[in-house]
């Protein structure tokens, strides 16, 4: 961590206008100057990652696909490195090469030959192998316009019994439904307001659509702290679902 990294990121962050007519270009051009700080930033940004990503269940069969929907520089495949073994394959798929270049990088250095990067919108990607078992969204879902279709896709690929797991900021709703977390008047206001300026956007349906078609296995909100925002906390769940059939 340094001082001159930080303040690169946090130019980008808050100054840096982000430009670009399609979707793919705009996260380029949000990403691009910040690719090189990005992993460290995010560790202190983005909570409940390494967690989420060691309590997903790996089918026993060993040929088990893991798609990681938005999955920038690979970080969280570090967190599970150890049960890449059991896997057949695991996907990163994201729209930024210079995050999927970063991810490469990553890959080569840790000689994982069963983790690819693939450049695809998460909408519409389907793994060679026609299916995934395990599914990941760390905080991709609030920077996916067509969030609900990158959702609908999960369910698409996965087989019944297939495993999603998903960390991102949030809002409650208004009236958030029994066992799910609710957020006051400040808090539904202001860090919606505060995230949009980067094209993040926190969703008071994200929640409620996942359990809707999803069966819950679990479900924890929480708040983590902003680096730089002194004493400001920002909400974040992490939501383990399962998809229903037999
Ligand atoms: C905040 S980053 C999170 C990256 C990574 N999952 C992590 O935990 O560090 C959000 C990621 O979602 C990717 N993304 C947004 N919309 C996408 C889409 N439609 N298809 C693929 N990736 C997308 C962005 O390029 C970015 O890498």
């Amino acid at each position: 961590m340094s001082l001159l990294t930080d303040l690169r990121i946090l130019y980008h962050l808050a100054c840096n206008p982000i430009r670009g007519g399609t979707h793919r270009e705009r996260l380029e051009s949000f990403y691009k100057g910040q690719a090189g700080g990005y992993d460290d930033f995010r560790r202190r940004l983005l909570k409940g990652r390494e967690p989420l990503y060691r309590r997903m269940p790996v089918p026993p069969s060993g040929d088990g696909v893991w798609v990681d929907m938005g999955g920038g520089t690979g970080a969280n495949i570090e967190a599970i490195a150890d049960r890449l073994p059991q896997l057949k394959k695991v996907y990163i798929v994201d729209l930024s090469p210079s995050l999927l270049a970063i991810a490469r990088e990553r890959i080569d250095k840790n000689g994982w030959t069963n983790v690819e990067a693939v450049e695809a919108d998460v909408t519409q990607f389907v793994p060679p192998e026609g299916h995934a078992d395990i599914i990941t969204f760390s905080y991709s879902l609030t920077m996916i316009p067509d969030w609900f279709a990158a959702i609908d896709q999960a369910v698409r690929l996965l087989p019944p019994g297939g495993s999603i797991g998903v960390v991102d900021f949030f809002v409650s709703r208004k009236y958030p439904a029994d066992g799910y977390t609710g957020h006051g008047w400040y808090t539904r206001t202001f860090w919606p307001a505060w995230f949009a300026q980067d094209n993040v956007f926190l969703n008071p349906d994200h929640v409620p659509y996942l359990a809707n078609r999803f069966e819950r296995v679990a479900f924890r909100g929480n708040r983590g702290k902003v680096p730089y925002m002194l004493g400001m906390k920002v909400p974040y769940y992490q939501f383990v679902g399962r998809k229903r059939g037999t």
